[in-house]
């Protein structure tokens, strides 16, 4: 390649920089991974040794000329935190989703971007693997003629009963429901099958009268509370092209964990996968046509797939590994620098994730409807025909 990578450092070596490290280490040429921190330094000493790259301080990172581009993958409660330090010592910056946890201050996060003049994008960025790029080409090609619905749903019952998996109750504390952890995957993916909403009314609130209720969870037998946010909602969206949504999480409910994003128009129905997961963790893409019941199921026509479900264990260790390509968003971003054009998960659609959130949340309260502020573009679709080890040159366009 003839290009000059970017230098990146990643801060926050916790679970998910595993999957980051390992794609962008190993993955993306457009990357040249210079290092990484944590508070806790052995977590970051344990993956620099693991992927040959420098341990590093934040103030390390920070200070470093070389380094362009901060990959921010702390716990959400230091996302604004660690992107406000990055964006003020001059580093373009991604991070894991939701960039912050209130609009007030992803707006804050957004004006200091600016200002700069630095580029700031936020995950998810599942909606460019192969799954939801080959659902984005059946709607743009027409097949599904104009949209006119679309649902999004995610029945996830993990919180309550899930510590003995690593989930930490604590997290409510803050107000990290499940709409602040896992909203973005869903918002995200009907952005990119329908561009931004311009409007959001809708109901929710946090469930009451639980108790953890899993023996193996240091807090059994204790109330699950809110501080701020909600365990369950249900948002209608208007979009900008017209069509209709439904956005709809559950964390209270006692079921396996249920997704849907599906766009219903006049010519058709897409029922897309998980958007978790970048090539449907083994489920497909479906259409079914006007005047034909039986959905199809659709061969994908663009790359970043193949590697789900796992990628391997370096360490030996049990690594939460299956989410085969984060950080496509990251190599986006750089070649978006490298290319000079705008990358894909823009500092707009992460407000805009915040903001359908956090004003369906307050739209319950107040019993109104809520005209959106923000209105990304719709990201570009990815150029498909490459796939296997020629992906990436998806990315540089
Ligand atoms: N775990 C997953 O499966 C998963 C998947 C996708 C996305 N995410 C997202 O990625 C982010 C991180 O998730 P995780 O599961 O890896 O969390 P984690 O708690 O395992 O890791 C976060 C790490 O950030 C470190 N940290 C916090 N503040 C810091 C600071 N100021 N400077 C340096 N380090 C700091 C913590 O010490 C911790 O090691 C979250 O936003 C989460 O929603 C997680």
């Amino acid at each position: 390649m003839n290009i000059n990578p970017v230098k990146v450092a990643l801060i926050g070596s916790g679970h998910i920089s595993y999957t980051y490290l390992y794609n962008m280490v190993r993955q993306f040429s457009i990357l040249d991974v210079v290092g990484c921190s944590d508070l806790v330094p052995e977590r970051s000493k344990a993956r620099a040794a693991l992927f040959g790259i420098r341990q590093m301080g934040n103030e390390e990172i920070l200070s470093d000329p070389e380094i362009e581009l901060v990959v921010n993958t702390t716990n959400i409660e230091s996302h604004t935190e660690v992107t406000r330090m990055a964006l003020e010592a001059g580093k373009h910056v991604y991070s894991e989703k939701m960039m912050a946890r209130t609009f007030e201050e992803a707006e804050a996060i957004a004006a200091l971007a600016k200002e700069k003049g630095l580029r700031f994008g936020a995950a998810p960025d599942t909606y460019m693997g192969s799954a939801h790029q080959t659902a984005r080409k059946l709607v743009d090609d027409g097949y599904v003629g104009t949209p006119l619905m679309a649902q999004a749903i995610l029945i996830r019952p993990d919180d309550v009963t899930g510590a003995a998996a690593g989930i930490d109750p604590g997290r409510y504390a803050s107000g990290v429901t499940i709409p602040y952890d896992m909203g973005g995957y869903y918002i995200n993916a009907l952005i990119n099958l329908l561009g931004p909403v311009r409007r959001v009314s809708g109901f929710a609130r946090f469930l009451e009268g639980r108790v953890y209720s899993n023996p193996a969870n240091p807090e059994y037998g204790l109330p699950v509370e809110s501080r701020q946010g909600t365990s369950m909602m249900t948002g209608c969206l208007e979009f900008v092209n017209g069509c209709y949504g439904n956005l709809v999480i559950l964390n209270d409910a006692f079921s396996p964990e249920i997704h849907r994003v599906e766009v219903y128009g006049t010519k058709g129905i897409v029922v897309c996968p998980d958007p978790n997961f970048y090539g449907g963790y083994g489920r497909d893409v479906y259409l079914t046509r006007a005047g034909c019941t039986t959905p199809v199921r659709m061969p994908f026509t663009h790359g970043f797939g193949e590697s789900d479900p796992a990628i391997p264990s370096l360490s030996g260790q049990h690594e939460l590994g299956y989410n085969g390509n984060r950080g496509m968003g990251v190599a986006d971003m750089a070649w978006a620098i490298r290319r000079n054009r705008p990358h894909r998960n823009s500092v707009e659609m992460a407000l805009h994730a915040v903001e359908i959130v956090t004003a369906i949340e307050q739209c319950s309260l107040d019993n109104r409807v809520h005209e959106m502020k923000t209105c990304p573009v719709q990201p570009a679709p990815l150029a498909d025909g490459f796939l296997g080890s020629d992906a990436e040159a998806a990315l540089d366009f």
